[in-house]
């Protein structure tokens, strides 16, 4: 039986979508649940040459093998939900906590309306944080309180618990990044709650003691959109010379590109208790790499970014991303630990 987190480690979008699938096709779980702020996520995956982009669904959602949950703690948006739910074809798969707190059009347009937010801060405009806030006030209507989700009420911490009683794996997927954290991240330019393991944690129901692993993804270049922070950051001209550029999931946002923040990345490795280190678009730090699945076939030059992380860190790097694709992946995992 075994459980890990995955969590991002820089500002969001290092590729937690990505690793998931990788983790699922290999580990084949019971449960794919989902933490993590809302539906501010974007999340990509590649899988046989298909692309998906959700913002909602565990990244499970292509084996049957898995159950899909959303934890109580995770901020549902119904249309947004039931959308994914229907395109992706998982009505019998995917289920949510009945605890879960609703976003309304009222939380959207307050997103998008109110300067500090969508000015300052330049949000995902998605309602999250004025859900979040109305969540504080204990006025919010929770899953249970809408006819459109009785198809897909679920007690998601008791699902969890007894699938690990049951000897099962679990994969507890995280979403924004560690920089973005309500309380540890670069504040106000934050999201509307922690984004660390201990938070995704107790999104789903997972006690702090029945957790086996946490999984910390780290992208080779560092990304941020919106507003805030970002030492490292390059001028947009020299990403493109690089080939770097990246637009968001959700709202298509040109990505803010950085070089690897070297002290932000032990930082979130100790807040997080990381066990284990992911490291994504190694493919972008050295085009050679682009598909390798082998540690042998990487080049000296991405071997020795890795292994200079992996002593600044103190936790090893289990698992590689060289592409997009969800079998472009070295996984170290059986050799490391
Ligand atoms: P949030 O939950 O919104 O923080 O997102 P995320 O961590 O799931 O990442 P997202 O899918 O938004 O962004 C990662 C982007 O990088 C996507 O476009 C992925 O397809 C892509 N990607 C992931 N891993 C790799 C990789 O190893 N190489 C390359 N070139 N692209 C990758
Ligand atoms: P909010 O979460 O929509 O309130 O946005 C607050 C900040 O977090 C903004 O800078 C957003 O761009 C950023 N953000 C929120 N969710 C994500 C994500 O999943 N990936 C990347 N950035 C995010
Ligand atoms: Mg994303």
């Amino acid at each position: 039986m075994s459980s890990i987190i995955v969590v991002g480690g820089f500002f969001g979008d290092e590729g937690k979508g990505k690793i998931v699938s990788h983790l699922v096709r290999k580990d084949q779980p019971s449960i794919v649940a989902r933490g993590g702020v809302g539906p501010n996520a974007g999340h990509t995956v590649k899988v046989d040459g298909d692309e998906f982009g959700t913002r909602m669904s565990p990244s499970g959602f292509f084996s049957n093998d898995s159950d899909l949950l959303i934890g109580a703690g995770t901020l549902i948006d119904p249309d947004v939900l039931i959308k994914e739910i229907n395109e992706l074809g998982i009505e019998d798969q995917l289920k949510v906590d009945e605890r879960c707190a609703i976003i309304t059009e009222g939380h959207i347009e307050k997103d998008q309306k109110t300067d500090r937010l969508s000015e300052d801060i330049e949000t995902t405009g998605t309602g999250c944080g004025p859900a979040n806030a109305e969540r504080a006030m204990r006025s919010i209507d929770q899953a249970k309180d809408i006819s459109k989700l009785d198809d897909y009420l679920a007690n998601v911490p008791k699902k969890i618990n007894e699938a690990l009683d049951r000897g099962e794996d679990v994969v507890v997927e995280g979403a924004q990044g560690f920089g973005l954290s309500l309380f540890y991240g670069t504040y106000p330019y934050v999201t509307s709650k922690d984004t660390g393991a201990s938070q995704i944690a107790s999104d789903v129901g997972l006690g702090p003691t029945k957790v086996d692993d946490v999984l910390i993804v780290f992208k080779a270049y560092p990304t941020r959109v919106g507003a805030g922070p970002f030492p490292t950051e390059m001028d947009p001209e020299e990403a493109e010379e690089k080939g770097l550029e990246e637009y968001g999931t959700v709202t298509g946002r040109e990505r803010r590109i950085g070089e690897w923040m070297s002290d932000w990345a032990k930082y979130a490795v100790d807040v997080n208790g990381a066990t284990q280190v992911a490291i994504t678009c190694i493919d972008k730090y050295d085009k050679r790499c682009r598909g390798v699945t082998d540690y042998g076939n990487l080049t000296e030059k991405a071997k020795q970014f890795i292994e200079e992380k992996e002593q600044e860190l103190g936790v090893p790097v289990t698992i590689i991303s060289t592409g997009p694709e969800n079998d472009e992946t070295i996984d170290l995992r059986e050799e490391k630990l």
